[in-house]
Order: structure tokens, then sequence, then C-alpha cells
């Protein structure tokens, strides 16, 4: 049995609060005004082609800035990818602001809450790279739409020679969100990731460069365009400069959005969500293409953008808490079917793996798989790693691996058909409904 640890908030860190507009998440977003009253002016949006836009790539690469979209790639090598693909087409930024992890709210509430600061980021990167559009995508039916195009509306008339935004509505699929998906999508095509290379920053939007950057990334990039590298890194560690936003949900006193300085360990992140008063018996960390590990693994280590020893990768910044009651089996089970549907069906180890390792995870759950079955999806699962065109089947069998590690005692009751888990328990890992029939296009 894996062992249950009473969380309670004893260990609250100081909260910094850079991107989260101050009341939090839920209050109405900031205007163009109360946003340049709380954060000053930027040379960079006002003279875009002046020294400050300029000086924008060495600076993020100063402050060490990473990706917030889950890979953590480092922003200034691609900001200067794109800026120096050169030809005759000029490069555009994308915003990738859908979200496509269920269990994710981090940048909704960015968009929702503080879209000034997003755009702002958006804006500096346009001008730095030399981009003539910017391009900001959500998915179709997302409320952060109408905030998002109130605060473009504002802009247009402080900034009338910025470079133009678009509201772009994918269609509701999970890997519509990859940055190949994205761009072909927006393109003309189908939201189904393409093999790379070529990238986006080399052949993008219509064979423009894009620039695909995740909603928190431009918000921080923002905040180093205004204050400087020195500045960012004045919260966090060396290795994890700036902050972190983080969704954190399940068996916690108070799920939310909450923003932690940058290498934060697990316990301080349960310990901001109200601690988990009734117990976590695991976490779920990173998002569905993320991984399980257990609370005390979870508690001691440094959350980090990338993977090294004695550390948990944060992937989108989701934290989901399963309760002593929950079955870490079941629920897996549940998030490998769902994950099997979203594939892009283009990749036989994809298309068909994943079907096969979803339909084995099933039985498990259900008590009707042997150890031989056991051994039969972890091999599975090893044969598909790297074998799609999209990091989605990764996600998917880090997922399960970790599944069957960390409930280990529970795969063993499940073979022996004894689940201690209460049955009727809910699920805990939230799943959206409806997308299956979502077109691609
Ligand atoms: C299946 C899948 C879904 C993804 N969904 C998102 C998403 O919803 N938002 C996002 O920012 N990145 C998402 N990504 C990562 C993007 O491909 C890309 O790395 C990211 O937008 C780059 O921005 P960043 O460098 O600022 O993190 C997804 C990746 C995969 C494999
Ligand atoms: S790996 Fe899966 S989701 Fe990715 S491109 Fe191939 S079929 Fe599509």
């Amino acid at each position: 049995m894996t062992s249950v640890i009473d969380e309670r908030a004893t260990e609250a860190p100081a909260a910094p609060s850079r991107l989260l507009p101050p009341a939090g998440p839920g209050r109405p977003p900031d205007r163009l005004d109360d946003h340049l009253r709380r954060w000053g002016p930027a040379a960079g949006l006002d003279d875009p082609r002046g020294s400050a836009a300029a000086g924008l790539i060495d600076a993020v690469a100063a402050a060490g800035l990473r990706g917030r979209g889950g890979g953590g790639f480092p922003t200034a090598a691609k900001l200067r990818a794109v800026a120096g693909a050169g030809g005759r087409r000029a490069p555009v930024v994308v915003v990738n602001a859908a979200e496509s992890e269920p269990a994710s709210a981090k940048d909704r509430a960015l968009m929702t809450g503080a879209p000034h600061l997003v755009l702002d980021g958006a804006q500096l990167a346009a001008a730095a790279i030399g981009a003539r559009r910017i391009t900001v995508a959500v998915h179709r039916g997302d409320p952060a739409a109408d905030s998002l195009a109130a605060a473009v509306h504002e802009r247009a008339a402080r900034w009338p020679a910025a470079a133009p935004v678009e509201i772009a509505q994918l269609p509701r699929r999970y890997v519509a969100s990859q940055e190949t998906a994205l761009v072909r999508w927006l393109s003309g095509g189908e939201a189904r990731p393409t093999v790379a290379p070529p990238r986006p920053s080399e052949r993008g939007v219509g064979k423009h460069p894009a620039l695909v950057q995740n909603a928190e990334t431009l918000a921080d990039l923002a905040l180093i365009g205004r204050f400087g590298p020195t500045w960012f890194r004045s919260v966090g560690t060396p290795d994890e400069p700036g902050t972190r936003l983080f969704t954190v949900s399940g068996a916690v006193a108070d799920p939310g959005v909450y923003e932690l300085a940058g290498g934060a360990r697990g316990a301080e992140v349960l310990a901001r969500a109200g601690g988990g008063p009734g117990g976590v018996q695991a976490v779920l960390v990173g998002g569905y293409g993320g991984r399980w590990v257990s609370t005390d693994g979870f508690r001691a280590a440094p959350l980090t953008t990338g993977r090294g020893p004695g550390t948990v990768a944060l992937g989108a910044g989701v934290v989901i808490a399963l309760p002593p009651d929950g079955c870490g089996v079941r629920e897996t089970a549940r998030l490998a079917r769902w994950l099997a549907d979203q594939s892009a069906g283009q990749c036989g180890p994809c298309a068909f793996g994943l079907p096969a390792i979803s339909a084995q995870l099933t039985a498990l759950a259900a008590g009707w798989l042997d150890r031989g079955g056991v051994a039969t999806l972890e091999r599975w699962a090893g044969q598909i790693r790297g074998r799609g065109a999209c990091a989605h089947p990764d996600g998917v069998t880090q997922l399960v691996t970790s599944a069957l590690t960390v409930f280990a005692a529970e795969v063993d009751q499940h073979v022996t058909g004894r689940c201690s888990a209460r049955p009727e328990a809910p699920p805990v890992c939230p799943l959206p409904t409806g997308d299956e029939a979502e077109p691609w296009r």
C-alpha cells in the first residue's frame, strides 16, 4: 500500500505575486490603465524599433527564462532561431493559450485576470524578432476569448502601429495545441501534429517562421522586458529563476492556481493549497503526460523545469493530490482511455499502441489481468516510447509506467482481485466531455 501522508498547512511559504493579478483568479480582468499603473510603461512597447526591443533577446537569455508550456525549452534560443530564420517572409508570434491539459487552469487565470501582461510579452517578442503579426490561440468556446478580445481592442487604440493581434479558436482536442499541430491548423490544415523538422521556428504559419510560446512564458518575458534579468532572478533559484504557476486540485483544502518561487519543493506547493487534511496517497505532477510520484517523494523534491536526479519535472504545473480512498490504478486507466482517444491517429505506435495499453490497464483495473498481463503492459509501454511524431505517446507511457511503480502494491491487489479502494469513490482527475466529436479543423 502506498503510504498516506497527513498533509497540514504548516509550511506555507511567502507568496511571490508577479504574474497573477493581486486579488487572484476570479476578479475582473485588468484594464489597460490598471495594468500600466501596476507595472509602468515598457520602453519596447512605445518604441518597437528602439534599443529596448533590440536588447530583449540578450535580457531573456541572461534571465534564464525557459518555456512554461511543459517542454522547458530555453526561450532566448527560440527567439534567436526565429529572428535568424531569414528569408522573405516576416516571422509571426503565436501565443499558445489553449491550455489543453484538463487539470490546468493557470493560463486561463492569466488570460482572464491579466491579459495585458501576456499581450505585452507577445508585443515585445514581436518587436525583438521583427514579427508583423500576433495570433493568440485558445480552444473553441473558451471564456478567456472575451477578456482577450476586450484587451486587444483597448491596445489597438493605444498602440496603433504595433503588430496586429488576432484571436484564433482551435478545435477542442488535446493534441491540437502541440506546436506543430497548432501552426498546421493556423496554416489552414488539420490540427494534427506534423513531423519536425522543419520546426515551427523554420516553417510555421503559411511558411512564415513562427515563435510559438506559452502564455505564462510571455507574461514572464513582459516583466523581463520591463525590469531586466537581475530583477527576474531575484526570486527563485539560479537554476529555476522567476516564479511558476501551479494548478493544484484533488485532496487539498483549497484547490486553485498558485504562484510560487522557482525551485519550490512539493511540500510548499501542497501547503499553499491548504495542505491535504484528509491525507494524500500520491501526487500526479505535470499534466496527463506527466507522472505519479509518491507523496514523500513529491514533498521532498524540488520541482524543476528540466529533469535531473532527485528532482520532479513540473511540466505544465499541474498537481493533483490523490486522496486515501482513491485508486491510482483506476484513475490511470481512465486517463489512459481518454489519452488514447486523443491520438491524432497518424503514427502506428500511437494509433494502435495507446488503445492496446488502455485496454490492458482497463482489464487490470477490473481485476482481470494476471502478472503476465502486467509484464506485457510494461513491455508495450517501453516499445512505444520515442516512436511518435510528437511527444503525446511518450507522455502517456510515462504516466502509465509511473503508475505501475508508485502503485505497485495496488497493482498486486488488482492482480489478485482485492482492490481495497472504495469502489464508489468519485474520480479525482478531471476529464472534459463531448470533445470526441470535435472536428480536426
Ligand atoms: C500533446 C501536447 C499538447 C500540448 N498542449 C500545450 C498547450 O495546451 N499549451 C502550451 O503552451 N503548450 C502545449 N504543448 C507544448 C507545445 O508543443 C510547445 O512546446 C509550447 O507551446 C512552447 O511554448 P513554451 O516554450 O513557452 O513552453 C503541448 C505539447 C504536447 C505534446
Ligand atoms: S504521435 Fe500520436 S498524436 Fe503525435 S503525431 Fe503521431 S499519431 Fe498524432
